[in-house]
């Protein structure tokens, strides 16, 4: 694949890693800057994203610029013929995300969300054993997403800035992962949620440093910092239900100490019950009446088809990067071409959007929201 990428930052390097990985040609980068974007790789670098997509042509861009610009940017890329990865969250607003999903339809290109923890083989094995019924019919499904992101008072990150992140902070920029993975391990989708949202330090102040995006409005202090004022919650808590029946919690935060990135789902069901938690990726408890089990990776509970694009043998622990690079695998199979082949599609993106906006509605309302995903829709959108 000749493959661009657009955002210069964290992210972004991790996708150049995965692009060189899977053997694809990084054919441009375009950044905030110029100089980012040459300072970036040895590609031909780009501040112009039009330009680049014009005199590149890649057969796919990947989005990785904050979350503002992802609808624009995957537009202008499917215009210009290219197939789209695009960070999560796919867009700020549903609406957005609906004019991306159109655009994707209307030039004939694919949209993939960068979830890359749907691609841990445990994640995989436990997709597997639910559908098989290892589990019986889920009651409980509970776990968490914590981070330390922005715990620290002094801590800024462009997400602070008005206008950059979108209407929601913490449930859109990891809780959305969390409810993805649960709805694609799960096969069900959310159907009620409650939501409690909570700002703990609500001023921050941007000092110009890597990750803190470009200047906001506002006067400087005396060390140069403009202190910006945060609406958007650091911490949501939701309580919901899945349309099969099972209710239960996660609890999101980006200020929660020494945790720097913990992600964990808890299951019940019927007949059996497990926990995972990414951190320790490559096993999981499961759990049946007396007992509890340590599970590592086994092939013979994996679908065969998800083997193959597993690169390592069980045994090997998981990392992220693996993970990342079959989701990254799976979605360019697609884009070539590959039928049935499975990838966290568009339409899972505006789901998960569907339910932050059905979140920020409910916590500022105190009520219960409904999200309507139709049987059908669900079904395409998680491939079912
Ligand atoms: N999949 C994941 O788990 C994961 C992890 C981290 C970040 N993300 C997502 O990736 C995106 C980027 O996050 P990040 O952590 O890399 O942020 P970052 O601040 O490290 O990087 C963003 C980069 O985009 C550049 N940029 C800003 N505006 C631009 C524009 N108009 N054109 C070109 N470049 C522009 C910035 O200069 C910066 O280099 C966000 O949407 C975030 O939610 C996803």
């Amino acid at each position: 694949m000749r493959a661009a990428i657009v955002g210069t930052g964290a992210i972004g390097r991790v996708h150049a890693r995965l692009i060189a990985d899977l053997g694809g040609e990084l054919v441009g980068v375009c950044g905030r800057t110029g100089q980012a974007a040459a300072a970036f790789s040895k590609a031909p670098a780009y501040d112009d994203f039009n330009l680049m997509l014009n005199e590149q042509k890649p057969d796919v861009v990947h989005v990785c610029t904050p979350n503002r610009f992802h609808a624009e940017q995957t537009i202008a890329a499917f215009r210009a013929g290219a197939h789209v990865l695009c960070e999560k969250p796919m867009a700020v607003s549903t609406q957005e995300a609906a004019r991306m999903i159109e655009a994707a339809e209307a030039t004939g290109r694919i949209g993939a969300v960068a979830y890359c923890y749907r691609g841990y083989p445990i994640v995989r094995e436990l997709r597997t054993r639910v559908r098989e019924g290892a589990f019986g019919e889920i009651w409980r499904v509970a776990g968490a997403y914590l981070s330390q992101d922005v715990f620290e008072t002094s801590a800024y990150q462009w997400h602070f800035t008005p206008g950059l992140c979108g209407p929601s902070y913490a449930l859109m920029d990891i809780g959305i992962h969390w409810f993805d993975l649960v709805q694609y391990i799960l096969g069900e989708p959310v159907e009620t949620l409650s939501a409690r949202f909570n700002t703990r330090r609500p001023k921050r102040t941007w000092l110009g440093g890597p990750g803190q995006g470009p200047r906001p409005d506002g006067i400087p202090g005396s060390d140069g910092g403009i202190d910006v004022g945060v609406g958007l919650e650091e911490q949501a808590d939701i309580l919901f239900s899945l349309r099969g029946g099972a209710s239960g919690t996660c609890s999101v935060s980006v200020v929660s100490p020494g945790n720097a990135n913990h992600i964990a789902i808890s299951v019940d069901g019927s007949s059996a019950g497990f926990d995972w938690q990414q951190e320790e990726a490559a096993t999981y408890v499961e759990r049946g009446s007396g007992h509890k089990i340590l599970r590592y990776r086994d092939k013979s509970r994996l679908d065969p088809a998800e083997q193959a694009v597993i690169l390592t043998g069980p045994g090997n622990p998981d990392g992220y990067l693996e993970a990342f690079r079959t989701v990254v695998a799976e979605s360019w199979a697609a884009m070539q071409g590959e039928a049935g082949q499975e990838y966290p599609s568009f339409g899972a993106g505006l789901i998960g959007l569907e339910l932050v906006e059905a979140a920020i509605s409910s916590a500022s309302s105190h009520a219960e929201r409904s999200i309507e995903v139709s049987p059908e829709r669900f079904r395409r959108a998680y491939q079912l």
